[in-house]
C-alpha cells in the first residue's frame, strides 16, 4: 500500500480566510485524508502559514506590530479556525520556521552549483528617506491609466492593470510617504527556469495526463508561454536570508529570498518540523516522505490560482536541485466559490470569514454543504437560500431526522436497548445490496476525489434510510406484528451505525456523536460490503441513548438575519 502525502496550499498569513479559500484547499484535503486515514493507509496531510513577502510586512505595520510577532499571532487565529473546522492537520507549520529556512537555503545553494541561479544588476527604486530600496508594492501613486490615486507599484487595483512602479505618477513610498525616490542598480538571484523549461514539459506531459483538465491545462498554457527566468530575491526585512556562504554580498544587503521561493519548500519545512516535534520514543522520518521517496503518492489540493506555481515552477525548482525530491503525482485544483455570483474578497470584506461562519453554526453544517457544492468542475456559487435549501433538505431532513426518529421511536415502544425482533427478511436483504451498491459508488468517487459526487453518493446512502423506512412503516407494523417493527428499528439502527463509520470526511463531529449512540466498543474504521450487506454490526440487546437533534433548521428568520449581516449580492 503506497503512503500518502497530502498537502494543502499554505494559506497567506495576513487575515483569517474566507469560505472561498476553505473549499479550495484545507476542507477537500482534510476529507480526502480522513477517508484514507479510515481506509487504513499511511497519511500524512501537512499544511502550514505562508509567512514571508510584502503583504505580511505591510499587515504586521498596519496592526502596529513587529512582523515576527504579527506572524505568530496570525498563525495562531489561523490554527484555531481551522481546528474549529475539524481540519485535522498532521502537521500545521510555519514557513519562517527554522526548518524551512535551512531547506530553502539548501535548495538554492544545490541550484547555484546546478548553475541554475546567477546574480544579475537589475534597476530597482530607492528610497533614502526609508535607506532601503522598495519592492513594487511598496511604491504607491496615481495609476496612468485611470487616474486611480492608490495603485501600487506592481499593479493597480482600480483597473486591473499590471503596472512599473516607473509608470506611476506622483509615485511614493508606502512605507514613509516620501516622494523622494530615485531609481539605482542592486543586484538580486535569478532562477533561470528557461533552463529547465524542457525537463518541466517532460515531468508536466508524463503526470498531467492522470491531473484534472483544470491543472493540467493550466499548467501546459504556462509552458507554451515559455518558463522564464525570474529573480528570487527581494529587499524586504522578512524572508528566509539568502546564504552569507554563497552570497556574501547579497547577504550583506540584507536579501532575502522571494515568498514564492521558499513557500512551496515550505511543505517539505513543516514536515520536518513535523518530525522535529516527534514525542519521546516516537520515530518520524521526514525524509522518508520527500527525498527517495518512490513508495509515496502525494497529493496536492490548491485553488486554479495556485496551479502554475505548484506543476511548473516549484517542479522546476525541485528538479533544478538534482536531487531526489519527491514531485507531486495529483493536482487536485478548484475553481472560484462565488459569494452570489461575484468574488469573495479579503481585502473588501465581501463574502463570509471562516471565523464568522463557525460563531453562526457548527462545522458539519459548513463542511458538507461546501464539499457537496464544491467548484470542481466550474465556479459555484454560495448564496444563503442554496445554502439553507441543503442544510435542511439533507442535513436536517434526510440524516438527522432519520437518526431522531428512529431512535426516539424505539426507545418509546422497546426501551433503551437495540430490539430484537424477527431474522431479516427480502426486505432487509434488498436494502443491504443497495447500501452495499452506494457505499462501493461513494468510495469510488473518493477515491477519484470527486467531491461533490462523493457528497451525491454519501446523500443517497442517508436517503436509502429513509425510504426504507417509509416502506416498513414501524409504526404501524407495531400495531399488527410487533416483532417486525423491531427487525425495521434494528436494521435502521445499524444504518445508524454505518452512517457514522463513513460520513465521518464529510461531517465528523457528527459522526462522533453517532458512534456514540451505541453502547458497545466500536473499533471498526470503515464498513466491508459483507457488513454493509448484513447490516448486523450492532447486535439485539446494545444499549444506545438519542443524541439531541443533530441539524437546526435554518429559518426564514435565520435567512434574513445572514442576510443583513453578510449582504445578498456579490456586488
Ligand atoms: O496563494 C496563496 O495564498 C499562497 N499563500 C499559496 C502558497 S502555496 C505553497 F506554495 F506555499
Ligand atoms: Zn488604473
Amino acid at each position: 500500500m503506497a503512503r500518502h502525502l497530502i498537502t494543502s496550499a499554505l494559506p497567506y498569513i495576513n487575515g483569517i480566510k474566507h469560505l472561498g479559500n476553505m473549499v479550495g484547499s484545507m476542507l477537500p484535503a482534510d476529507v480526502y485524508a480522513r477517508y484514507l486515514r479510515q481506509r487504513g493507509h499511511e497519511v500524512l496531510y501537512i499544511c502550514a502559514t505562508d509567512e514571508h513577502g510584502t503583504p505580511a510586512e505591510l499587515a504586521a505595520k498596519a496592526a502596529g506590530l513587529p512582523v515576527a510577532e504579527f506572524c505568530t499571532r496570525q498563525h495562531e487565529a489561523q490554527m484555531a479556525v481551522y481546528d474549529g473546522f475539524g481540519i485535522r492537520f498532521d502537521h500545521f507549520g510555519r514557513t519562517s520556521s527554522a526548518q524551512n529556512v535551512e531547506i530553502t537555503q539548501h535548495f538554492a545553494r544545490r541550484l547555484k552549483e546546478n548553475g541554475f541561479i546567477e546574480e544579475r544588476t537589475t534597476r530597482q527604486v530607492y528610497s533614502p528617506a526609508d535607506g532601503r530600496f522598495l519592492p513594487d508594492r511598496y511604491i504607491v501613486g496615481t495609476c496612468p491609466h485611470c487616474g486611480y490615486q492608490a495603485a501600487r507599484g506592481d499593479q493597480c487595483e482600480n483597473c486591473t492593470r499590471v503596472l512599473d512602479p516607473t509608470d506611476l505618477l506622483d509615485a511614493r513610498s508606502a512605507v514613509s510617504g516620501s516622494t523622494d525616490l530615485e531609481v539605482r542598480e542592486t543586484k538580486h538571484l535569478f532562477l533561470l527556469q528557461s533552463k529547465l523549461e524542457s525537463e518541466v514539459a517532460a515531468f508536466v506531459e508524463e503526470h498531467g495526463k492522470e491531473w484534472p483538465t483544470l491543472a493540467s491545462s493550466i499548467a501546459r498554457k504556462w509552458l507554451t508561454e515559455g518558463l522564464h527566468d525570474r529573480a528570487i530575491t527581494r529587499d524586504l526585512e522578512w524572508g528566509v536570508p539568502v546564504p552569507a556562504d554563497v552570497w556574501p554580498d547579497l547577504a550583506a544587503e540584507g536579501k532575502v529570498f522571494y515568498v514564492w521561493f521558499d513557500a512551496p519548500i515550505g511543505y517539505i519545512g513543516a514536515t520536518k518540523e513535523w518530525a522535529d516535534a516527534a514525542g519521546e520514543g516516537e520515530e518520524r522520518d521526514w525524509r522518508s516522505w520527500w527525498y527517495e521517496a518512490e513508495d509515496v503518492r502525494y497529493t496536492e489540493f490548491m485553488a486554479k490560482d495556485n496551479v502554475p506555481f505548484h506543476t511548473v515552477m516549484f517542479p522546476a525548482t525541485q528538479l533544478g536541485t538534482r536531487e531526489p525530491w519527491k514531485n507531486v503525482d495529483y493536482v487536485k485544483a478548484f475553481n472560484w466559490l462565488t459569494y452570489y455570483g461575484g468574488k469573495f474578497s479579503t481585502s473588501q470584506n465581501r463574502g463570509i470569514f471562516a471565523d464568522a461562519a463557525l460563531e453562526l453554526l457548527p462545522a458539519d453544517y459548513w463542511r458538507y454543504f461546501l464539499m457537496a457544492n464544491a467548484p470542481e468542475s466550474d465556479d459555484s456559487s454560495f448564496s444563503w437560500e442554496l445554502f439553507a435549501s441543503v442544510v435542511n433538505k439533507d442535513l436536517a431532513d434526510t440524516l438527522g431526522n432519520f437518526v431522531n426518529r428512529v431512535l426516539s421511536f424505539s426507545r418509546k415502544r422497546f426501551g433503551e436497548q437495540v430490539p430484537a425482533g424477527h431474522a431479516a427478511g427480502e426486505a432487509e436483504q434488498r436494502l443491504g445490496e443497495e447500501i452495499a451498491r452506494l457505499l462501493a459508488e461513494y468510495e469510488e468517487h473518493l477515491e477519484a476525489l470527486q467531491f461533490r459526487k462523493a457528497a451525491f453518493a454519501l446523500r443517497a446512502l442517508w436517503s436509502a434510510g429513509n425510504s426504507y423506512l417509509e416502506e416498513k412503516a414501524p409504526w404501524l407494523e407495531i400495531k399488527t406484528d410487533p416483532e417486525g417493527a423491531a427487525l425495521t428499528l434494528r436494521t435502521a439502527m445499524n444504518l445508524i451505525r454505518l452512517y457514522a463509520v463513513v460520513s465521518e470526511p464529510f461531517v465528523p463531529f457528527s459522526a462522533r456523536t453517532l458512534r456514540g449512540v451505541f453502547d458497545f466498543e466500536d473499533t471498526a474504521t470503515w464498513v466491508t460490503p459483507e457488513e454493509a450487506r448484513a447490516l448486523d454490526a450492532v447486535p439485539a440487546g446494545t444499549g444506545f441513548t438519542v443524541p439531541p437533534v443533530l441539524f437546526a433548521k435554518l429559518t426564514e428568520e435565520d435567512l434574513d438575519g445572514y442576510r443583513q449581516r453578510f449582504g445578498d449580492s456579490g456586488a
